[in-house]
């Protein structure tokens, strides 16, 4: 799908961003601007901030930002189209038909409607075809409600080589995109085509923005030779295993409502635990974690708590995916099921109640290994203590929060009877010993980014934030976002690029440079959207955001003269620019004096610079802005 600038234009018009984002987070009027609990980290005092005025976001906190595509974006973990298409449903704009036509995010949509069709077609088998009563009974004998069914779109694939293929085809829909799905394939011969999924019951899994994306299927007839109590689809274009958590769209809000999500492994164990009212779950589909799911995750909480099932394979994989948890700066806690039960036996048996009870005992992943080795008698000998000692130090060492570290130093400490030095030094050894680059979790320049001492290990990339940033640039980079061509015209009739030292500040320049060049009109939100680099989204909005530092004498004032504002950078720009070149000949001047050589065109080189500093101190540039 194609959508074309001016649709754009109309759709962002139509979408006030403190109307979008009141949607989702509680925002206070304060000043010009809103003020809310951010809902992209952890926070108990509010640092998020809407402004109608400008139609953007940004947390001071955690440093996201931009305008109101980015927040559905970032909020929803969607592409951009795909927020534009949010935000034009809810604004009631009719957007172009889906698929047919080319372009980027659009190549996908005919795999989308084939997923939501078959969905509809498995959905419509289970609930009206004679057939799907054998579905419909299993599913019941589980205990799914109808509304739960509705919920989760559960179905059935007929028994039959061609349900999907003839339905799709009766429909007139494109069968390359089926097969792309994963929902049919092709035979040997090259040219026939039969359903993936027979006979079996569907869980469709779901885009974390609540789209059909691919299928688990499971076995239920005894005539079903095909291997596997589970198909599932296979990757696609729009479905990958290792980047999607099955539930995720339907129980994202409650996650970020509770703080933590609760992660299963089955399809059915989320489906149970959430029909009992646990709303704040997701499932790893039996493998082992990704980068990719703790990031989704991460959007919504910082806490996962694993329910383990100590007699299933999968909750092996679970776990090996939780030092990758613990690297990217998430906490993780264990809940351990009874024997013989999994999350969904476990709940059909006890209730809600006792699942959210035994919840609430999980304990940190420390004490659950350390727990794991007593069982395993390791404590026992000398030498299997220290082994158990040291496997312990380097999950520790795994952990970013250096104050956490040192916490959980002293608890082994004391439950194994260890002085703690020795510990620290163990745990510096691991620290300096793991030298290998690791993957982080969107690093930003946030609080909890990686405390590690004495690491020299190539850092993550944290992008330089507007801290680090001088008051002159921000200043200047501030003023021209907010006033437009007229305004970049005047600095750069002044300046030349290079004031721009900062490498981010440097790339929005050069972009605001070549907006004003090609005499389109933009502001803020729209230069947003003509930037992909989601650092650079976020950095433009935190300068936006803060206030101007030129001078104290615009402290508390609400609205200082923009242009009194920019002609005071500019020539604290060019002051800037003259003092460093005193500074060079200067320098250049002492090094003759110590090899003895004239120092007299230094002299006259440093009174020329002395004299046009004082021209430019005495300057007014605001009769040329104009112009
Ligand atoms: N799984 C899979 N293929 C298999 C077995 C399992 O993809 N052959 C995945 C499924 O996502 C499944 C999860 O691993 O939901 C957990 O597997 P398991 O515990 O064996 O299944 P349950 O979810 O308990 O399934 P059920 O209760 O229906 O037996
Ligand atoms: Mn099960």
């Amino acid at each position: 799908m194609r959508v074309g600038d001016d649709k754009i234009e109309e759709i962002r018009r139509s979408s006030d961003i403190v109307d979008v984002i009141a949607g989702f987070v509680q925002l206070k009027k304060r000043g010009k601007n809103y003020l809310g609990l951010c809902p992209f980290h952890q926070e108990k005092t509010p640092s998020f901030n809407v402004s109608p005025e400008k139609q953007m976001f940004h947390c001071f906190g955690c440093g996201v930002g931009g305008n109101v595509f980015t927040f559905i974006m970032e909020h929803e973990k969607v592409s951009f189209i795909e927020a534009v298409r949010t935000l034009s449903d809810r604004a009631g704009i009719p957007l172009p038909e889906r698929g047919g036509d080319q372009g980027l995010a659009g190549e996908n949509e005919g795999l989308y409607k084939a997923c939501k069709t078959a969905g509809l077609r498995f959905y419509d088998n289970l609930v009206n075809s004679t057939e799907g009563q054998l579905g419909l009974e299993y599913l019941k004998h589980r205990g799914f409600s109808d509304a739960t069914i509705r919920k989760f779109g559960l179905g059935y694939s007929r028994n039959a080589w061609n349900d999907i293929v003839e339905y799709a085809a009766g429909l007139k829909h494109d069968l390359a995109e089926y097969e792309k799905a994963g929902l049919i394939i092709k035979r040997d011969d090259g040219s026939s085509l039969y359903d993936r999924f027979r006979g079996r019951v569907m869980f469709p899994i779901f885009s974390p923005s609540g789209r059909p994306i691919g299928f688990g299927a499971r076995k239920i007839r005894e005539d079903d030779t095909v291997q596997g109590k589970y198909i599932n689809s296979p990757e696609t274009p729009i479905y990958s295993k290792s980047r999607n958590l099955y539930g995720l769209s339907h129980s994202k809000e409650a996650i970020r409502e509770r703080g933590f999500a609760i992660l299963v492994e089955g399809y059915a164990d989320l489906i149970s635990v959430f029909q009992a009212g646990i709303e704040n779950i997701v499932a790893s589909s039996g493998t082992a974690l990704t980068v990719e799911q703790i990031q989704l995750i991460s959007r919504y909480a910082k806490t996962i708590v694993l329910v383990y099932d100590a007699d299933s394979a999968g909750s092996k994989a679970t776990m090996r995916g939780v030092d990758l948890v613990i690297e990217n700066g998430l906490d993780v806690k264990v809940a351990a099921l009874p024997p013989g039960d999994d999350p969904d036996s476990f709940v059909r048996k006890k209730g809600g109640g006792e699942f959210t009870a035994l919840i609430g005992q999980a304990v940190s992943f420390l004490e659950f290994k350390a727990e794991s080795f007593v069982a395993e008698g390791l404590l026992k000998t000398p030498e299997g203590k220290t082994q158990a000692v040291r496997s312990l130090v380097e999950i520790i060492a795994k952990v970013r929060d250096e104050i956490k570290r040192n916490f959980y130093i002293k608890s082994i400490a004391e439950k194994y009877d260890i002085y703690e030095s020795v510990l620290f030094r163990e745990l510096e050894a691991v620290l300096r010993r793991e030298h290998a680059p690791r993957t982080f979790l969107r690093p930003r320049g946030s609080a909890d980014a990686p405390l590690r001492r004495g690491d020299d290990s190539p850092s993550p990339p944290v992008p330089p934030s507007p801290a680090t940033l001088s008051a002159i640039e921000r200043d200047l980079l501030k003023i021209m976002l907010e006033a437009g061509p007229d305004m970049v015209k005047f600095v750069f009739r002044h300046l030349t690029i290079d004031v721009f030292t900062h490498p981010l500040a440097r790339q929005v320049a050069e972009i605001l440079q070549r907006e004003t060049g090609e005499n389109r009109p933009w502001n803020v939100s729209l230069v947003v959207d003509r930037i992909e680099d989601p650092a650079l989204k976020h950095f433009i909005a935190d300068v936006t955001f803060t206030k101007y530092e030129i001078s104290k004498e615009w402290q508390g004032v609400e609205e200082p003269d923009r242009w009194v504002v920019a002609e005071k950078s500019v020539l604290r720009a060019l002051l800037r620019d003259i003092d460093r070149r005193i500074g060079e000949n200067f320098a250049q001047l002492k090094s003759a004096q110590l090899r003895g050589e004239s120092v007299g065109p230094f002299q006259a080189e440093h009174l020329r610079l002395e004299g046009e500093k004082k021209r430019v101190e005495s300057t007014s540039l605001l009769d040329t802005k104009g112009e």
